[in-house]
Formats: structure tokens, sequence, C-alpha cells
């Protein structure tokens, strides 16, 4: 892959789309009676968006998320995890007191693996369709209706559940490997918000009452951009334009919570939780020897992490401590990544929205 060609200011990101991934899957939810309490409503996590938030939804035969080294450290072997362990969905849950909600795979699904929620999140996808064939936000909440309407969730477990919507920029990076001019981005930061506010207008309509979103991380420090400049520095362009997205979010966030006259939308802002972590600027951030340069890296441009040649020969690095490192591969954190940003997330307080 050479991205100099494309010179977009959001070269693709090999890692969040994969080239060949499988369409979406009809999900097969076996047909035995509800098991829910009517009396008692349980909270449940119900999880949409891409790789930062897809626990093993990409399918096993394609993803690099199944390939060593990617789980070395949770559960201890390849899960569909893009990192070495947890992702940012796990973390949340850990924060609602749930287990993390079942991926929805492709096998058959009883109504009890959903007593948690499920994860439809779906690494290398979009708000809109991207270079992979995987569902776009909207089919994931297709999913999500097509599970209600068959009556697996009550309106009270609804009511008193949580959706967490991940959109770290396969729009964006789709764009820019689509068209290698970023002369269209303002626009285009218009579709995706504006398709964001209808995916949370639906979900709100679909009963759940806590609908928290993340903001775009800096994507000019993530590894894969910061590589030109040898792990060094960010690409403030690419970082404006991440924070232009994040700006028109965030303005829809608020008028969402004054049109319901609630507070069920919640802004979660990964932006300057990476940022202040990136810039050494919180205790989290000493817990990292390597904060640019990734743990997992391929041995050259055309290789990622997890790649093997015709021979079955590895063609990446790994390093030996990624406890020690932000970033496992060239655009996704670490299980240790994540976990300083959960804990950073709530030490400013900026979960507790959720809850109330
Ligand atoms: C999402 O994907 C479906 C199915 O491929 C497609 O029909 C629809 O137009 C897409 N939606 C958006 C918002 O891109
Ligand atoms: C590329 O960007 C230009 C300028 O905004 C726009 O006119 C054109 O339609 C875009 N092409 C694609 C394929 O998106």
């Amino acid at each position: 892959m050479d991205s100099q060609k494309l010179l977009p200011l959001f070269p693709i990101l090999s890692l969040f789309l994969f080239a060949l991934l499988a369409g979406p899957r009809e999900l097969q939810v076996s047909a035995s009676p509800l098991f829910s309490n009517k009396f008692s409503a349980t909270k449940k996590l119900f999880v949409f968006g891409d790789s930062y938030a897809d626990t093993g939804n990409v399918k096993k035969s394609i993803g690099n998320s199944w390939k060593h080294p990617y789980g070395i450290t949770f559960p201890g072997k390849p899960a569909g995890r893009f990192s070495d362990g947890r992702v940012f969905t796990d973390y949340i849950a850990k924060f609602l007191g749930l287990k993390s909600p079942m991926a929805l795979r492709w096998e058959r699904v009883a109504p009890h693996h959903l007593k948690e929620g499920v994860n439809f999140a779906y690494g290398g996808t979009g708000v809109f369709d991207t270079s992979i064939p995987g569902p776009n936000m909207t089919t994931q909440i297709d999913s999500f209706q097509n599970l209600i309407n068959r009556l697996l969730f009550s309106a009270t477990d609804l009511h008193s559940s949580i959706a967490l919507l991940s959109v770290a920029g396969n729009d964006y990076a789709t764009y820019a490997d689509r068209n290698g001019s970023t002369q269209g981005y303002p626009a285009l930061i218009n579709a995706v918000v504006n398709q964001m506010t209808a995916n949370l207008r639906r979900i709100h309509g679909l009963g759940v009452r806590k609908i928290a979103v993340t903001s775009l991380e800096p994507i000019g420090c993530l590894p894969m951009h910061t590589a030109l400049f040898s792990y060094k520095q960010c690409d403030h362009i690419k970082n404006h334009l991440a924070g232009q997205h994040n700006i028109m979010l965030r303005t829809v966030v608020d008028r969402l919570n004054k049109e319901t006259n609630s507070k069920s939308f919640v802004y979660i802002d990964l932006y300057t939780n990476f940022q202040q972590i990136l810039n050494g600027l919180k205790a989290e951030s000493s817990k990292f020897q390597a904060l640019y340069k990734p743990c997992c890296i391929g041995v050259s441009r055309e290789y990622s992490c997890g790649s093997i040649d015709e021979n079955g020969v590895k063609k990446y690095f790994v390093c030996d401590h990624p406890e020690a490192t932000f970033f496992w591969d060239s655009v996704h954190p670490t299980q240790e990544g994540w976990n300083a940003v959960y804990h950073q997330l709530r030490e400013t307080n900026s979960l507790t929205d959720i809850l109330t």
C-alpha cells in the first residue's frame, strides 16, 4: 500500500479497512421464550461502530484481529479485538458493572447470550459505506431494531440501557482513499455528523435513554501518520480536521439534549484524553516507555501487525512489553493505552453522565 501516492489527509487506515471483509450477516436468534423479568429492568450495553469498539465481529478468516499477536495480553490468543487485549467497549462495560456484551458473530445466538446487551460494532466501518463491505452504522442499528422487533428486549430494559457509538475515522479514510483530494472535507464532516445525528435520534427513538458517542481521537497522532515524522510528532492538519468534526458533534449532542429536555446524549472526549496522555501531561503518561511508537509494526510499509508472507513467515516486529506502549498497532491503542484513557475519563468525571 502506497499512501504517498494517495496523499490524502487520512491515508488508508489499513488496519481499520481490512481488504476483504465479508458482508453483514443475518443474525440468527433461536426462538425461545423471553427470559427477562417483567418487574425489574436489566441494564444492558449496545455497541455500534468500528474497531475501537469491536470485540470480535469481523470474520475469523479475514481480519488481522484474529491473527497472532492480537490478543496476546487478553485473552492470551487472537480473539477478534484490535489490540493486544481489551478495547474501549470492555472498559465501558466494566464501568457499568456489566460483562462486555457479546459480539454478534455469525453463529446462532440464544437469548441468554443477550443478557449484557449486544456488540454490533464492526472493524473498518463508518457511518457511511467504507472500503470494506462490513455493515455501516445504519445497518448495525437495523440489526438492533430487528432484535427489538423480535421482542428480545423489553421497553423497560431498553429504557435503562446504554448505547455506545464509536466513530474513529473510517469515513474520512475512505474518502481520502477514493478521492485523493481533501477539498471535500468540510462537506464530508457535515455529512458524517448529520448522519451521526440521525443515528443518535434513531437509537433514542428505539427507547434507549443513554447514548454515549465518542469524539474522534487526534487522528494525526496515530502511528500511521506519526511514522512519517519518526514517531516524534503529530500531523496537525489531520488533528485540526478531527477537531472540526468534534466541535460539530459536540454541538449536536447539546442540541439533542435540549430537544429531548434530557441528559440522554453523552459526548466522550477521546480527543483530549488521547492528546493529554500522548503529550505526557498526565500521571498516566508515565506508565509508558513509548507514547507514539506502536508495539507491533510491519517490517515495511506493505506489511502491518499480524502480516505473514506466502511462506508463513511473519512480517512484523512486536515489542516485549505491550503494557509499556500506548499504541498497539498503527491505529489502535494497547489494552494499557485504553486503560489509561479510561482512568483519565473517570478521573475527570467524564463518564458520570452515563450513569445519571
Ligand atoms: C448502509 O448500508 C446499506 C446496505 O449496504 C445501504 O443500503 C445504505 O445506503 C448505507 N447507509 C449509509 C448511510 O451509508
Ligand atoms: C472529490 O472531491 C471533489 C472536490 O470536493 C468532488 O467534487 C468530487 O465529487 C469528489 N470525488 C469523490 C469520488 O468523492
